[in-house]
């Protein structure tokens, strides 16, 4: 696994720093004997944490009498920041960090194979191939967007896995409104939309026997505080960020975090629950509902219609031109605007 971070896992080294982060953002001034009392180690062992962090990006001050200060926090995804306030029981408490990677859905899909739990998170800062819907891309420039997958391991059937897509778009959606004061939607089935450009969007793939679903990976991008200059031509039609839609940059690692908790909730009610009230939910928050569509769906033309709602089974119902009413399970729409 080329490109990760050392120490990025789970374990006591990886903790120990992330318990040293957390006292001197709290303190403005500690020596390296307090600190080494506090934590139970050396202050050998302080200095060498100290030096790991300093190489991660952070700048920390040390000054003979007053000790070790933290002056500058790097503007990455790393799991010491992320963990500080993430506020989830079950997601995101194992999260692997990489700077850059192919595509997280294929570093998730093998540790999923390996026997990764449920709720592990695979995060980059950039990928070199990453994966849309419909074998499309993924524009992952380093700096400016979130891409992360999570394994997911529900005990549902693969008639109810088609659901999690559009869960997972509630969460991206309300997460967002929550952050900025964007007015973020989504279109069918999960692209998350901000003044008629998708700024975010979700893969879910999965694997499943007989009729129980094995592993699921929920992969999520956003476009975050990319400038207008560096999405791609051919995508500035259709692609957009945050940043772009509000002219303010947002703190990214707040925003995953907040993604987090509203999936959490949302899954859990879920799995608690069923598909009812987040049916509701998806429909408030989409701008497909009682619009005239063109349905791409695979294996067909397209064609037009009005999509009417979604159906308990997660199905665009559509009315057709002829009268008839199709549901649509999987595909793509493009909205039909009226002048
Ligand atoms: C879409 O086509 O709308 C889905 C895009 C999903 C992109 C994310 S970024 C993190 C994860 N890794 C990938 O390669 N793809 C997903």
């Amino acid at each position: 696994m080329g490109g990760v971070i050392p120490l990025q896992g789970v374990g006591i080294q990886y903790k120990m720093k992330e318990e040293i982060l957390r006292i001197i953002k709290k303190e403005r001034n500690i020596s390296g004997e307090e600190l080494g009392k506090r934590l139970g180690i050396s202050r050998s062992a302080v200095w060498k944490h100290i030096n790991g962090l300093r190489k991660m990006g952070y700048v920390i001050d040390s000054c003979p009498r007053k000790g070790y200060s933290l002056v500058s926090t790097p503007d990455l995804l790393i799991p010491e920041e992320i963990n500080q306030g993430l506020k989830t029981n079950r997601l995101g408490k194992e999260i692997i960090y990489f700077k850059e990677t192919s595509s997280t859905q294929e570093i998730a899909k093998k540790l999923a194979l390996d026997g990764k739990g449920e709720g592990g998170v695979i995060i980059a800062e950039s990928q070199r191939s990453g994966r849309g819907r419909m074998g499309r891309s993924w524009y992952s420039p380093p700096g400016y967007g979130i891409y992360f997958s999570l394994i997911l391991r529900p005990h549902i059937t693969p008639s109810d896995a088609i659901k999690i897509p559009l869960v997972t778009s509630i969460a991206v959606a309300s997460a967002i409104r929550e952050i900025t004061s964007l007015n973020a939607c989504i279109k069918w089935p999960n692209d998350i939309m901000v003044n008629n450009k998708k700024t975010g969007g979700i893969l879910v793939e999965s694997a499943s026997e007989m009729d129980i679903i094995n592993y699921m990976i929920v992969g999520i991008g956003v476009n975050i505080n990319t400038p207008d200059e560096l999405i791609p031509g051919e995508l500035k039609e259709i692609a957009t960020s945050l940043y772009i839609e509000s002219g303010r940059r947002y703190h990214r690692i707040r925003l995953f975090q907040e993604i987090l908790k509203e999936l959490e909730i949302n899954y859990e009610e879920f799995l608690n629950n069923g598909f009812n009230k987040l049916r509701t939910k998806w429909m408030e928050l989409s701008n497909t509902i009682g619009m005239r569509v063109i349905i791409n769906t695979p294996g067909e033309p397209p064609f037009e219609g009005l999509a009417q709602e979604i159906d308990i089974e997660g199905a665009l119902i559509v009315a057709l031109p002829d009268g008839s009413i199709k549901r649509v399970i999987s595909g793509d729409v493009s909205l039909r605007h009226m002048n």
